[in-house]
């Protein structure tokens, strides 16, 4: 395991119970404010960043290459820390561009180089050429994968389960179960690995946000082999893909409804694209009965709010009551 991390997360993050929904199901629900580990740096990515920079500076790399969505909070969280720490900064952005705003505006004013490409091209294409390219200028490039998921990365969620443990005695609770939203997996993997090495008997479960249980147990399989090849029983890897809905970054008007419930509910935004389906996920869990086993439950709010997009907004409002205007 790598020792040395950077310190610029907000840690720890807090840890509070939902009163009224752990009411209404019935359940001690609690949340874990990871959207809190800062603003520019906000949600679950600086996590594994500070192993994955840490890393870059330990190892004399002056570039970073890394790659995401174009509303991608890995990528805005990645050109932060090269700001912060003078490291040339590329981001492979793909999809449509469509409007200058949230975390695609957030990267650009933070100094980072954007490489837009277009929704069906390859990132990893994209990443080699530009690599190759930064080579041939005389920069000693690195390349950091989608969402910083692999065995560097993901050092950052083992970590974030040893400090749940810590919390746990303060509370005097002991989770039953730890629910994250799964995009590139190397959260779930860093979880799953922290449960594993402390065998307790939590369940940790993920919600997919957009590729398939199977497509993602592989993936989290691999984190982890990468990290520790004396692994190989799986069996407790549990994502649950019901939740994606209409697609990464697509939401219906029940998910938008649901946001809506749950912040005037409990006073917290969930983001579209993330944390808000996975906790829809959760909900409709437990109330089909799939937690009846447990009692205290977590959920990881992972961050994500630049990606309310302004379609998304207008959507929203379109829900929400009407501003009335005093003149
Ligand atoms: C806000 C937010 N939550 C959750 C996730 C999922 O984490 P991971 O990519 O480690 O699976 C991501 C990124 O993909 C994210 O940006």
């Amino acid at each position: 395991m790598l020792q040395n991390k950077l310190n610029v997360a907000n840690l720890n993050t807090p840890i509070h119970k939902l009163e009224q929904l752990s009411q209404a199901l019935g359940k001690s629900i609690y949340i874990k404010r990871d959207d809190y580990t800062g603003t520019e740096i906000s949600g679950n990515k600086v996590r594994k960043l500070e192993y994955t920079i840490q890393y870059v500076l330990d190892n004399g790399y002056d570039t970073v290459i890394t790659t995401g969505a174009i509303t991608s909070n890995h990528a805005r969280a990645t050109a932060a820390l090269c700001a912060q720490y003078n490291i040339e900064c590329h981001l492979v952005l793909r999809g449509e561009l469509e409007a200058y705003e949230g975390n695609l505006f957030l990267g650009a004013m933070l100094g980072a180089h954007l490489h837009v490409i277009e929704p069906e091209a390859s990132r990893e294409k994209a990443m080699e050429a530009l690599y190759k390219t930064l080579e041939s200028q005389g920069k000693t490039p690195f390349s950091i994968p989608v969402g910083a998921s692999d065995w560097i990365g993901t050092h950052g969620y083992v970590h974030a389960f040893e400090e749940i443990l810590k919390q746990e005695e303060e509370l005097n609770i002991a989770f039953d179960s730890i629910n994250v939203a799964v995009g590139s997996g190397g959260t779930y993997a860093g979880l799953w690995y922290g449960n594993e090495q402390h065998q307790t008997t939590k369940q940790i479960t993920g919600y997919a946000v957009d590729q398939s249980t199977d497509a993602f147990h592989k993936k989290v399989t691999e984190i982890i082999q990468q990290l520790d090849d004396s692994i190989s029983d799986f069996d407790t890897v549990h994502i649950n893909d019901a939740y994606i809905g209409l697609g990464y970054g697509q939401a219906t008007d029940e998910e938008l409804q649901f946001y809506i419930d749950i912040a005037q509910l409990e006073g917290i935004i969930l983001d579209p694209t993330y944390t808000g389906k996975a906790f829809k996920g959760l909900v409709e869990e437990i109330k089909a009965g799939r937690y009846d086993n447990q009692e205290y439950i977590l959920f990881i709010h992972t961050g994500g709010l630049q990606g309310y997009t302004e379609e998304t907004r207008r959507r929203l409002q379109r829900m929400l009551p009407e501003i009335s205007e005093t003149k």
